[in-house]
């Protein structure tokens, strides 16, 4: 396993935490070191993978120790569905919201699912801009919703004018904050102008806003829409575990909203049942704002030294706020993953219709992202 020889102070951390709470503070060099050592990256069958968005530093010590100490015979492996019920009360308490306002999933993706399937129908259309994560629309058009693709604005950010313009007999808007694979963001008066427009002029539609990569925004970028869900019933927001938490292989996930909305989404699709030891890593992953202040640094510190090289070399790319980067370097993605695969790396799939000339890579560790920069080099030469 390699090692990075950075070191890091005390950094206050705002709007990275991503949370209702304020600032947190990176914990002691020993603890960063640690950290970092354990920072290797993603690979599968020896390629360097930039294409998923996972953290290349997976979960923090704590969240290993936890998971460590519950794998027992009697604890990790049986039923023991209170540590389900505990993650759900954490989770509520976390946020200071009721567990009825909490519906937990294997993953976000189930609840992306049913989403779609609650609240859409032939009449009552799917409203999504693209390019963004697309697992909503694919459930669409699984089932044959009808569903309204709507371009993104200049700079690549969801266009929430469009979207507002949009409203008129959908069913569901879908909006993601930031944008994946974007990376952009709606600071937190935007987003509030935007909701109290659709539910003033349209009330009977739904709007989700996908909170995925929250906890990787700039300082001050954004809010949670958190207080907008607990206002208005037809709004309501998702969380993944998959992204800062380092625990995609866990599958967790949830919504959190209004009772009435989150049993709507439950009966519309299967949330998969969360296995313990998922729930005991969440909720230490969770409850570690240490852990996720010092992942967020990491992840902004690499990323701007990848921005950097693209912008420097005249390539553009919109600032991110997520563990991925969005460039417009004026050729397929297809023709630059190809030539990134040659040498072991794997970059994002395509994302129409912004193929021909964007490409999203996923920021990997510092090691990995110095040996891809080079790859970068003779990739674009
Ligand atoms: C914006 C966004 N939402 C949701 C998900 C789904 O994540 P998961 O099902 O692992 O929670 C992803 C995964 O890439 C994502 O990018």
């Amino acid at each position: 396993m390699k090692t990075t020889r950075r070191e890091f102070g005390k950094v206050a951390l705002g709007s990275a935490l991503g949370a209702i709470s304020g600032k947190a503070l990176i914990g002691s060099k020993a603890q960063a070191q640690t950290r970092a050592a354990h920072a290797s990256g993603v690979y599968h069958d020896g390629v360097m993978q930039l294409n998923q968005n996972e953290s290349a530093r997976g979960p923090g010590p704590k969240t290993m120790e936890a998971i460590h100490n519950h794998t027992t015979k009697r604890v990790g492996m049986g039923y023991s569905p209170d540590h389900v019920n505990e993650l759900r009360d954490g989770i509520a308490n976390y946020y200071g919201i009721g567990t009825e306002n909490v519906l937990l999933a294997t993953g976000s993706t189930p609840i992306l699912r049913g989403t779609v399937r609650a609240f859409c129908n032939e009449s009552q259309a799917f409203v999504t801009p693209m390019p963004t994560y697309s697992t909503s629309l694919q459930e669409a058009n699984r089932i044959n919703i009808p569903s309204v693709e709507l371009s993104l604005d200049k700079g690549l950010g969801v266009d929430l004018e469009s979207l507002a313009r949009n409203a008129d007999g959908a069913g569901l808007l879908y909006v993601c904050n930031p944008n994946n694979p974007s990376g952009t963001v709606h600071g937190p008066d935007t987003i509030e102008k935007f909701v109290r427009r659709v539910m003033r002029d349209n009330p009977e539609v739904r709007i989700h806003i996908d909170e995925a990569y929250i906890n990787y925004t700039r300082p001050g970028a954004m809010e949670t829409a958190l207080p907008l869900a607990m206002e208005f019933e037809n709004v309501f927001i998702t969380r993944s575990f998959s992204k800062a938490h380092g625990l995609a292989g866990m599958r967790i996930g949830y919504a959190l909203g209004q009772e009435q909305t989150l049993n709507k989404i439950d009966q519309a699709w299967g949330m998969g049942d969360v296995n313990m030891l998922a729930a005991v890593a969440a909720l230490t992953a969770l409850e570690d704002k240490e852990h996720i202040a010092w992942e967020a640094q990491e992840n902004a510190e690499i990323r701007d030294e990848v921005i950097g090289f693209f912008r420097e070399r005249g390539y553009e790319v919109p600032d991110s706020n997520t563990n991925h980067i969005f460039v417009n370097l004026g050729m397929p993605a297809s023709k630059f993953r190809a030539a990134c695969l040659e040498h072991n790396i794997l970059v994002g799939r395509d994302f129409p219709p912004l193929e021909q000339t964007h490409c999203r890579i996923s920021l990997g560790s510092r090691e990995q992202m110095k040996e891809a920069i080079e790859v970068f080099k003779k990739a674009l030469a």
